[in-house]
């Protein structure tokens, strides 16, 4: 048969088993699986994963296509229902014109000035951290990847919510883990037995969602005690006290409902910490391989901070150094290591179509690691991000560890203000030295952790 040029052509198939197709590969080790596909250079590929059909693109203009210029052709896609299960219908999962409401509603939270007033609260919850650690014994390795855990905890806590949890500490934080790992087990595994069935696994988890909703209700329920006048000007208060007036229709008359007020809390407070915190650990990961970019840092701190133990919010807003250093962690290991959406309708992308029913899969970490765009990839260069460095000069697609279009992360500018303000204030008080034993690789689950908890000496 006769292949005209405008003809469509079938997107590479990428050969896999019989019934299971790619995903035993895929779920061995995704990221070689991937970079390996990356290399023979399509422009897209079909991967056939967990009984369904995934395209995967390659190119930032591409996963501009499907996040920004035709995201109304893509819904959340069956990962998120898994999400749902502890996560509710918050932001991270709802969709449509409730989506667009509730984001509309949080996003003041997120505005630039609001961020500005939570930088003192940041600054205090880092300091009364940094004596904690310095209490411990600086000789000895500490959990890095547990210490950052605690400490976002703390700072989501305090500045979306108003809250303490010094005290609920250990117990939510385990309470979070246990969830996140269920919902990996249910991500990946092919027999998901129903929630209701009493497995041992089950019960844990129903555990697990009942601290993390008692915590939840607990914060609501005491303000919705202190009345309407008295919210505060937080992320919580705000959310208790809205009166949508353009959505008066809504069920329950454009007011938020606990269960509704439960699911967007719990949102924020996972995917508020988790990601930094990991991120985190993996910066201080990089910064043991070098000495002479901490150097630099504590340079940079020591000039801007000066001596004070807890510094002025103000001179935060001036750590170039600091930005660069975490901009070029979450290249190397973007937590968001790959974001997947539900074709609702054929999507004609040049001369292939990724078919509706299909997943899309948009990459973070193969478009960081792309060599086209990112000379020696795999080195650590906070340079690229200076002035006048190769990002300036890249697709902006080319660089996303906070995804992109109307789904942008809401948190972006809080977690790279939170990541600057923990690195500054840790680089004045410690030196960070490798355990050598330790061999560290990255482990893609939901988001892209550490094989094992990264150890660090603060000396
Ligand atoms: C280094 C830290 C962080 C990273 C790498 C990160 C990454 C991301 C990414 C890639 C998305 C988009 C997912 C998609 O399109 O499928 C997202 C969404 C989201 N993030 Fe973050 N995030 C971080 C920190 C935060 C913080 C601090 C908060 C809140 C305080 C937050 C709250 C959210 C929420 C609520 C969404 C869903 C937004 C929506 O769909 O409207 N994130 N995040």
């Amino acid at each position: 048969m006769e292949t005209t040029a405008s003809a469509p052509l079938t997107v590479p198939l990428v050969p896999g088993l019989p019934l299971i197709g790619n995903t035993l590969a895929f779920f061995r080790d995704p990221l070689s699986t991937l970079q390996t596909l990356q290399r023979q250079q399509n422009r897209m590929v079909h991967l056939r994963i967990g009984g369904r059909h995934q395209y995967l693109v390659f190119s930032p203009e591409d996963s501009k296509h499907i996040l920004q210029e035709n995201h109304r052709n893509y819904g959340r896609s069956p990962a998120f229902q898994v999400l749902k299960i502890f996560l509710g219908n918050g932001l991270l999962t709802s969709e449509g014109d409730f989506w667009r409401r509730q984001r509309r509603l949080a996003q003041p939270a997120f505005h630039r000035q609001k961020l500005a007033a939570l930088a003192q609260t940041m600054i205090t919850e880092t300091a009364n951290w940094i004596d904690e650690l310095k209490q411990s014994n600086r000789t000895q390795p500490v959990n890095v990847s547990q210490a950052f855990m605690d400490v976002t905890m703390r700072i989501v806590c305090k500045t979306l919510f108003g809250s303490d949890v010094a005290a609920q500490l250990s117990g939510l934080s385990s309470a979070l883990d246990t969830l996140n790992y269920m919902a990996n087990e249910r991500l990946v595994s092919p027999l998901r037995l129903p929630l209701h069935w009493p497995t041992p696994g089950n019960l844990r988890f129903r555990r697990a969602s009942t601290q993390v909703d008692s915590f939840i209700y607990g914060l609501i329920n005491q303000r919705r005690k202190n009345g309407n006048a008295d919210q505060g000007d937080d992320l919580l208060g705000m959310l208790i006290s809205i009166e949508d007036e353009e959505m008066g229709d809504w069920p329950g008359s454009g007011r938020m409902s606990d269960q509704q007020l439960r699911d967007e809390c719990v949102t924020l407070f996972a995917a508020g910490h988790e990601t930094t915190a990991v991120s985190m650990a993996w910066t201080l990961h990089l910064l043991t391989q070098h000495p002479d970019v901490v150097a630099q840092l504590r340079a940079e701190s020591q000039s801007v901070l000066g001596d004070a133990k807890i510094p002025s919010a103000d001179a935060f807003r001036a750590l170039p150094y600091a930005l660069q250093v975490v901009q070029e962690s979450l290249r190397l290991y973007p937590p968001a290591w790959i974001m997947s959406r539900l074709a609702l309708g054929d999507d004609p992308i040049g001369s292939y179509t990724i078919p509706a029913g299909a997943t899309a899969l948009v990459c973070p970490y193969l478009l960081h690691r792309d060599p086209t765009n990112w000379p020696d990839p795999e080195r650590f260069d906070p340079d690229r991000f200076a002035p006048g460095g190769i990002k300036e000069q890249l697709h902006p697609y080319a660089y996303l560890p906070f995804g992109g279009g109307p789904r942008l992360c809401i948190g972006n500018q809080f977690a790279l203000m939170e990541m600057q303000i923990l690195l500054a204030m840790m680089v004045r008080n410690f030196d960070f030295q490798p355990v050598p034993s330790q061999r560290i690789s990255p482990k893609p689950l939901i988001t892209l952790r550490p094989n094992k908890p990264i150890q660090v000496v603060l000396a």
